[in-house]
C-alpha cells in the first residue's frame, strides 16, 4: 500500500543507551504524526527501540537478516528472531551491504522472500553508482536490480514492500540528487513494477528516495507525485529527524 513515509536508517550508529537518550528527546516530536514512520536500527539496539516505542505507532525495523530461520550461520540473523522482538521492517539490498558484504540480486531476492513468508516488510534498497550514471544506464541499472530482486515474488506480495531509490552516489555525501534525479529513479523502479505485476500494483507501492535527505532538501523531494518519501542516514541520527517529518506531513 502506498504510505507517507519516513524513516531512518541508523546504519551502524547508536549503541543502546545512545539509543534510548535520544529517543527520549526525539519522540515527544514525532509521535503524534500520522504518517507511516520506521527506524531501522543496529541488532543491539532494536530491543531498546522497540521498548522506547511502545504505545506510539511507530515502526522498528532492521537492517538486514539472513533468509533462514534457524541454523549453523554464525554471526546472522533471522527473521524468526527479528519477529519474536517486535521488528516489522527490514532494510534489504542497502547499497553498502552490497559494496562491503558481497550483497547480490539474488541473495537479496532470497532474503525479500523470506522476510515476506515472516510477514516482515521488506524495504528493497536500489541506486546506481556514479560511473553508471555516467556512462548513462543508470535507469537500466535500476530495472535489472528490480526485476532481479523480485524474481518469484508474487503480485499480492509485492505491494506490500516498500522500495527505495538510492544512487551510490549521493549517499553520506551531503549533496542529494536533484528533484529530477530523484523523480526519475523512483518512476523508473515503478516502470519495472508495472512491467512485472502491471500498473494497479505498480501505482500502489510506496517508493522512497533515499540520498542526503535533510531538512534543507526535503521541500525539493516531497512534493513529488512518484515519491512517497525518505529514507535517512544521517539525518536520521539528530533532531533533524523531526523535522523532516513535519516537511512530509505538509504534502499529502
Ligand atoms: P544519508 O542520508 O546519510 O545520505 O544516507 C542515506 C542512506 O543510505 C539511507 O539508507
Amino acid at each position: 500500500m502506498r504510505n507517507r513515509t519516513v524513516a531512518a536508517n541508523w546504519k551502524m550508529n547508536m549503541p543502546p543507551k545512545e539509543t534510548k537518550e535520544f529517543l527520549d528527546k526525539l519522540l515527544p516530536e514525532i509521535r503524534e504524526t500520522d504518517l507511516n514512520l520506521i527506524i531501522c536500527a543496529p541488532f543491539v539496539s532494536i530491543q531498546t527501540v522497540v521498548d522506547c516505542l511502545k504505545g506510539t505507532k511507530i515502526h522498528v525495523g532492521a537492517q538486514n537478516m539472513y533468509f533462514e530461520d534457524r541454523g549453523a550461520y554464525t554471526g546472522e540473523i533471522s527473521p524468526v528472531m527479528l519477529k519474536e522482538i517486535g521488528v516489522s521492517h527490514v532494510i534489504l539490498g542497502h547499497s553498502e551491504r552490497r559494496k562491503y558484504f558481497g550483497e547480490t540480486n539474488e541473495i537479496v531476492n532470497k532474503k525479500i522472500i523470506k522476510a515476506l513468508e515472516h510477514g516482515l516488510v521488506p524495504m528493497a534498497c536500489c541506486g546506481e553508482s556514479l560511473k553508471i550514471r555516467g556512462d548513462g544506464l543508470a535507469k537500466q541499472y535500476i530495472h535489472r536490480q528490480i526485476m532481479e530482486m523480485l524474481q518469484g515474488v508474487r503480485k499480492e506480495d509485492v505491494s506490500k514492500c516498500i522500495f527505495s531509490y538510492e544512487p551510490i552516489w549521493a549517499i553520506g555525501t551531503g549533496i542529494g540528487a536533484t528533484k529530477e534525479q530523484a523523480e526519475e529513479g523512483c518512476m523508473e523502479i515503478r516502470r519495472c513494477i508495472e512491467s512485472m505485476y502491471g500498473s494497479e500494483t505498480s501505482n500502489n507501492v510506496t517508493v522512497l528516495y533515499g540520498g542526503s535527505v535533510n531538512s534543507s532538501n526535503a521541500h525539493t523531494i516531497f512534493p513529488i507525485q512518484d515519491i512517497d518519501g525518505g529514507l535517512l542516514g544521517t539525518a536520521g541520527l539528530s533532531m533533524d529527524f523531526a523535522r523532516v517529518v513535519k516537511i512530509r506531513e505538509e504534502y499529502k
